[in-house]
């Protein structure tokens, strides 16, 4: 049995066939072909933060291969009462064939993967957002081929999507340049024995987005992180991606945001609604990456 809990819980050569997969699955779906693998398995989704794309796109994916799924929140279920979370993955995953967790630390996702007889997958935490990057690289791979050898640039926060990009980085080959402001810098232990052909680090968000094949930001306040608001505003003033720091960036770079997105803070509107801006089908890839990787957790390698 596996989990996907972080990127690197996945070889290269397993990204590369969950975006084979997700390419067919995609095709066959847009082409009302149906396939429905899945018929009588069941997905739990805990919620300890709030989702859209997340919760939709799993749920709508599970229904689309045969299966069905239910959503837990702390407010409605004994997590909220304290039950411990290893009692909670005992139980659910004698009832659930998967199980996907959007909370807080890493170690919570990791203590329910200690205890669950099926496959659990992080759908958020703190620290990671594999299904995230998993729907992003593959819309990469989807406009512009293989991303061995490409370089990314991040600007803005040092967050779970900067951390989950870097493990892609050492995992798939390519470079990532991260721009942050002082004081939100990634963690040293994270940069330390990476190789420059592998992360750089910037102060200066324009150097960062030099020559870079993509371009891709988040939030400046993660969930969980809302007191700090008002002063990121002001940290982050300098990092907004805009029509000028794209003009350093290659012609044809892609823009990226997980969503949801804030025009005028980290990205201006003409960015994330213009002409480079592929966010509305990475969102939409979220719903086919997901179908691959639950295919490949619950049937292991399936071959067209
Ligand atoms: N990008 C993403 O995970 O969106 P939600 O928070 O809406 O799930
Ligand atoms: N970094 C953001 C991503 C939201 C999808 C957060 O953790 O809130």
């Amino acid at each position: 049995m596996r989990h996907f809990l972080q990127l690197r819980d996945f070889s290269a050569e397993e990204f590369e066939h969950l975006f084979r997969r997700t390419r067919a699955i995609k095709e066959q779906f847009k082409n009302y072909i149906a396939y429905r693998p899945l018929t009588d398995r069941m997905l739990a989704m805990v919620f300890e933060k709030s989702s859209t794309r997340t919760r939709v796109s799993f749920e709508a994916g599970m229904f689309q291969l045969g299966g069905a799924s239910i959503v837990l929140t702390m407010g409605e279920t004994q997590l909220g009462r304290g039950e411990p979370i290893e009692d909670v993955a005992r139980v659910v995953s004698r009832m659930v064939d998967i199980v996907m967790i959007r909370t807080f630390e890493q170690g919570i996702i990791e203590r329910f993967a200690a205890h669950s007889r099926v496959p659990v997958i992080n759908g958020l935490t703190d620290e990671y957002h594999p299904c995230q990057v998993l729907a992003d690289i593959y819309t990469f791979v989807e406009h512009r081929g293989p991303i061995t050898g490409k370089t990314v640039a991040w600007i803005g926060d040092s967050n779970n999507m900067c951390n989950t990009w870097l493990q892609a980085a050492t995992l798939l080959g390519f470079k990532l340049n991260v721009a942050s402001p002082a004081g939100y810098e990634l963690e040293p232990a994270r940069a330390a024995g990476i190789e420059r052909s592998h992360l750089e680090l910037f102060g200066d968000p324009h150097a960062a987005a030099r020559g870079a094949d993509l371009v891709t930001t988040d939030v400046w306040t993660s969930m969980g992180w809302e007191v700090e608001t008002d002063a990121r505003k002001d940290a982050f003033a300098a990092f907004t991606v805009d029509a000028e720091m794209m003009s350093a960036a290659r012609k044809d770079a892609l823009f990226m945001h997980c969503l949801p997105a804030h025009r005028g803070e980290e990205v201006s509107a003409e960015v994330l609604d213009g002409a480079q801006s592929v966010v509305w089908e990475e969102a939409e890839n979220r719903l086919h990456a997901q179908k691959a990787l639950m295919e490949y957790l619950l049937l292991g390698r399936v071959e067209p």
